[in-house]
């Protein structure tokens, strides 16, 4: 393959959930917690939990596959994002290339709640070398690193997986701008080791999350030579309704213009962006030309925004 600086555009999405879904009200029912507090404090009504990393990401990615009109020899590599592998090793991407009859590159990028953005920015780089479709996959099961006797965690965590085919276009595609950064001295504020439970400081990762959404944003649309008002939908990754109303009141963009399919998913770190991705473009919410950002935080503390310009080839 020979570099040849093309763009890229999604072509296909899918996502895959599992299908027991846990309300608020079964938490009540075993945690010092209640569905007022749940729903007030983080905008969660329900999520879904099962299901295995690999599992969730075949079915996300052959569901994007059959929308795109196409099959696995027609894609070059699997970019799977995820924090939570099956297995140490090998990469969870190779069991998703094995299953979906990928003839290419598998890899897995871990980079927490933004890995999806990470994944897109890293996939416009392939296609840029001379790939012509990659198979970009956010999947999670976070449940399996949840402590479900912590009410301060087991309200927020939950599984899922979403899933994009990105082809290469003629042009400059769809990426009009992107942001990529991460404050590895804060890493402290969310971690999980081997064999452990995920650990937070909710309070603090909050103000950050709020803070870096703000600027990466800004960043973005200035490399783009756009203001908020030029932003048609926000696709948010989906930590907390509270994090997004304070991220979108401070950059002036109303909440209409938002995507939320955290009160029915929780947070699926690097799922919860193609989930609500997949949401609006099912929902016709998302049309040509319109200019979609897409913007995720999380452990690291690592953040990424991209915005697409719809359509565009
Ligand atoms: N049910 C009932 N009460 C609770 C619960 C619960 N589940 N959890 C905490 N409380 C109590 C606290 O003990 C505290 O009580 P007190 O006032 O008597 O001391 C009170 O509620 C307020 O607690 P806070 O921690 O101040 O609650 P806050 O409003 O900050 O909400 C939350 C906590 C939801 C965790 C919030 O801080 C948050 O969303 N943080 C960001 C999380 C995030 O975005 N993570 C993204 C990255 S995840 C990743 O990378 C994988």
């Amino acid at each position: 393959m020979t570099p040849t600086g093309r763009g890229g555009r999604i072509v296909g999405w899918g996502v895959a959930l599992p299908d027991a879904v846990v309300t608020n009200a079964a938490l009540e029912a075993r945690l010092d917690t209640t569905d007022a507090w749940i729903s007030e404090r983080t905008g969660i009504r329900e999520r879904r939990i099962g299901g295995t990393t690999t599992g969730l990401a075949v079915d996300a990615g052959r569901r994007a596959l059959e929308h795109a009109g196409l099959d696995g020899a027609d894609i070059d590599a699997v970019v799977l994002a995820t924090t939570t592998p099956d297995q140490v090793m090998p990469q969870s991407a190779a069991t998703v290339q094995d299953a979906l009859g990928v003839v290419g590159g598998a890899f897995d990028v871990n980079a927490a709640c933004s890995g999806f953005v990470y994944g897109l920015i890293t996939t416009h780089g392939l296609l840029a070398l001379g790939m012509r479709r990659v198979l970009l996959i956010g999947a999670e099961t976070l449940s399996r690193i949840t402590d479900w006797e912590d009410r301060n965690t087991a309200v927020l965590f939950a599984d899922g997986a979403g899933a994009v085919v990105i082809e290469s276009t003629p042009g400059p595609g769809a990426l009009v701008a992107w942001d990529l950064g991460s404050d590895g001295a804060t890493r402290h504020l969310i971690e999980s080791d081997h064999g452990g439970f995920l650990q937070m400081e909710g309070k603090e990762v909050f103000r950050r999350a709020v803070r870096v959404i703000v600027d990466s944003t800004q960043a973005t649309l200035e490399r783009a030579g756009c203001t908020a008002d030029d932003v048609s939908l926000v696709v948010p990754h989906q930590a907390n309704i509270r994090i997004i109303e304070a991220a979108c009141a401070r950059l002036g963009i109303p909440m209409e213009r938002t995507v939320n399919v955290l009160d029915r998913t929780g947070n699926t770190s690097a799922a919860s962006i193609p989930i609500g991705l997949a949401d609006a473009l099912d929902a016709g919410r998302i049309h040509d030309g319109d200019r979609v950002l897409l913007v995720g935080f999380g452990a690291g503390m690592a953040w990424a925004s991209a915005l697409l310009e719809w359509g565009r080839s």
